[in-house]
């Protein structure tokens, strides 16, 4: 049966698309490691967070491996620490927010970077970071949570390392 040039070529080109396909979902997975949020953050009682083990006061801790972890709130419509006061983390540190929310569900996405990430109650969204580039990131709800969900957002300030660290010691404590 003779098979006309064109259909060979639209054949292979297919086939093509769908190695192509595949091959960007492996890179992503395995490269920048663009992945579902896992259990590793744990479950929490949405009533009362503190509670269990894994989750602390929302705010930021030292970590004992030289980093930080931030622990934020989501209720309808804000963060804590983030809408009201922003959370304050150095650069080139590794930063792992603990993310969970005690009534609806939320989004937590740090606009313009790869963190982004669903905040369900009762599940604690476990999320290392590392900010290159000191400045003020803006935190954005992107789950609809309710009839001020496009006001619920909050602010990161990225300051470079060597600052942080002064203030945290309290010398130009704010
Ligand atoms: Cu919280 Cu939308």
């Amino acid at each position: 049966m003779e098979i006309h040039r064109f259909e060979k070529l639209w054949f292979g080109a297919s086939l093509l698309l769908i190695v192509v396909l595949i091959a960007t979902i492996v890179y992503g997975a395995v490269g920048p490691g663009v992945a579902m949020v896992d259990d590793s953050g744990g479950t929490v009682e949405p009533s009362n967070l503190t509670a269990s083990e894994n989750f602390r006061e929302p705010g930021v801790y030292e970590a004992q491996d030289g980093g930080y972890d931030v622990y934020v709130r989501a209720q309808q419509f804000s963060f804590q620490p983030g809408s009201s006061s922003p959370i304050r983390v150095p650069a080139d540190t590794e930063i792992t927010f603990y993310v969970t929310s005690s009534d609806v569900t939320h989004g937590f996405n740090v606009v313009g970077t790869n963190v982004n990430t669903m905040v369900i109650p009762g599940q604690v969204a476990e999320i290392t970071v590392n900010f290159d580039e000191p400045g003020t990131y803006r935190i954005a709800c992107n789950e609809y949570c309710g009839a001020a969900h496009h006001a619920m957002e909050g602010t990161i300030e990225v300051v470079p390392r060597s600052q942080y660290e002064l203030q945290s010691q309290g010398v130009t404590d704010q």
